[in-house]
């Protein structure tokens, strides 16, 4: 395993969209270790492929956001099914904008569909804090950002 580098503040990059994965092969299940080794380093919730300069439908989410990393889950070629219930606005921010952070409205439930190392498809639901986080990490295989969808919050 080995830290890859967080792609910051680079909005052209960030705007990309992401490709499906075709084949997990030792590439990819690399990438997925790589990228949970960086995101423990880093002390944050969710980290995209993008992030880390690989323009590919993979995302990690700490499940159990205790932020001790033995929890990390890999979502690859994620499909949303259903987001649901409540709009909340929630201040977040982003490891790819250090030190920002954005008031965003999203649903509080998600339902979604992807694979784990080993292809096999497996259906998640999350809520509140979990539903957000991975929200916001789909989102930048879209290439969404934050600053695109949320207001900046100045403290
Ligand atoms: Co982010």
């Amino acid at each position: 395993m080995a830290l890859r580098e967080i792609i910051t503040n680079d909005d052209e990059f960030l705007s990309k969209k992401s490709r499906p994965v075709d084949n997990i092969d030792k590439r990819i299940i690399d990438l997925v270790d790589d990228m949970k080794q960086t995101l423990i380093k880093s002390g944050g919730v969710g980290l995209a492929a993008p992030q880390v300069g690989v323009l590919r439908r993979v995302f990690i989410i700490d499940i159990d956001a205790e932020g001790d990393g033995g929890s990390l889950k890999e979502f690859i070629n994620p499909e949303i099914i259903k987001k649901k219930g409540r709009n909340d606005k929630y201040l977040e921010g982003c490891l790819s904008y250090p030190g920002r952070s954005f008031k965003i409205i999203r649903p509080n439930k998600v339902k979604l569909r992807a694979q784990n190392v080993k292809g096999e498809w497996f259906e998640f639901e999350g809520e509140d804090f979990i539903a957000r986080a991975i929200m916001h990490e789909n989102d930048h295989l879209d290439g969404i950002t934050i600053p695109q969808i949320g207001t900046e919050v100045f403290e």
